[in-house]
């Protein structure tokens, strides 16, 4: 019998987190530069990788959106210069659906693949949006965060704290050692129930930091990162006192809750076969613990494919190119590109 079950040559991705790491947070005209460096170098080394040539390739996969503008440009003006020159058919794909299909494609390799209707969560640092997908890959909007990501948020309060960007994996790291016992009041919101807001429990934050003098233990922070781009958990453990830990654990302890209450909540309303947790903040460990109170199976990617990858917009082109849906030379970036 034929395995038509799916599979990844090779996944090449050049992080550019160094780059951004100085200045806090993602500087997009450094971020375009960093690809316009890259792209060339990362297409030949996968290519290399997975064993095949150009001419061997059925299609050209490429993100239109959403983005940033100069980095959605750079990726789609070499895809679509690869395809004119080798006639080889150009697919663009919504890369929030390119989160979406790195679980599905991963659930098939696995042969334990997701069933539908299936809710998705997709949760980084751009977007906190949660979707009913049927079989055939329709997609519903059913919520989504009405101000910050809850990455962007982690981002935000790793920032304030002084440790650096990004925040996610940091605070994941050190929520272990801290106590969830401060209490943040989740935002009250009017309307979509399945809705979300972090922009209150981001000032919470900075409030409580506000009212301590909380000076000294930041700058210790900022000149740790200063000698070292990449401290180790105890170098920030001997900087952090235990109240900013329990801070730290608090924080990310209500950012999970209020991802899993609208899951649940989403999940019975849709009679979800499945859920499918993506994006990268999918990578953190209480979210991946808190999710098995969820009453049907819940599908994470492997850290790898959670985080920006070229394999999940793959993933999502593989339906387009079976349907010969194609895209043209009018391909655009489309910065603001949604789902539905
Ligand atoms: O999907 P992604 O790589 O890029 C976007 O499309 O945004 O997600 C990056 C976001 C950042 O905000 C980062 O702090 C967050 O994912 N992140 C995490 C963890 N790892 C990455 N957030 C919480 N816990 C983690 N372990
Ligand atoms: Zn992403």
């Amino acid at each position: 019998m034929v395995d038509d079950r799916p599979a990844i040559l090779s996944s090449v991705v050049a992080s550019q987190m160094g780059t951004h790491a100085k200045y806090g947070g993602v500087v997009p005209e450094l971020a375009s530069r960093e690809h316009l460096r890259a792209i060339v170098p990362v297409v030949r080394e996968s290519l290399v990788q997975a064993g095949v040539t150009l001419d061997e390739l059925d299609a050209i996969a490429v993100t239109e959106g959403p983005g940033l503008i100069g980095s959605l440009l750079v990726g789609i003006t070499y895809a679509k210069a690869l395809s004119f020159s080798r006639g080889i058919p150009l697919i663009g794909v919504n890369h929030i659906e390119g989160h979406i299909h790195a679980v599905v494609m991963e659930s098939r390799m696995d042969g334990d693949p997701v069933k539908f209707p299936a809710l998705a969560l997709v949760v980084s640092g751009g977007h906190t949006h949660l979707f009913s997908v049927s079989e055939n890959f329709q997609y519903a909007l059913l919520g989504r965060t009405r101000d910050d990501a809850a990455g962007e948020a982690f981002d935000k309060v790793a920032k304030l704290l002084g440790f650096g960007y990004p925040g996610g994996p940091m605070i994941d790291k050190l929520a272990p050692f801290g106590k969830p016992e401060v209490r943040f009041t989740p935002a009250k919101m009017k309307g979509n129930p399945l809705d979300f807001s972090f922009s209150g429990l981001k000032t919470a934050v900075l409030r409580w930091v506000e009212q301590r003098d909380m000076t000294t233990e930041i700058e210790q922070r900022r000149e740790l990162l200063r000698v070292n781009a990449a401290p180790s958990v105890a170098e920030w453990l001997a900087v952090t006192p235990q109240a900013t830990l329990d801070l730290v654990a608090s924080f990310q302890a209500m950012v999970v809750r209020e991802l899993i209450r609208r899951v649940e909540m989403a999940s019975v309303e849709i009679n979800a076969a499945s859920v499918i947790i993506s994006g990268g903040v999918a990578c953190n460990s209480d979210l991946r613990a808190s999710a098995r109170q969820v009453s049907c199976p819940v599908f994470f990617p492997r850290p790898s494919l959670s985080t920006d990858n070229a394999a999940m917009i793959a993933a999502a082109a593989f339906g387009k190119l079976r349907s010969g849906t194609f895209s043209g030379w009018d391909l655009r970036a489309k910065a603001s590109l949604a789902l539905v």
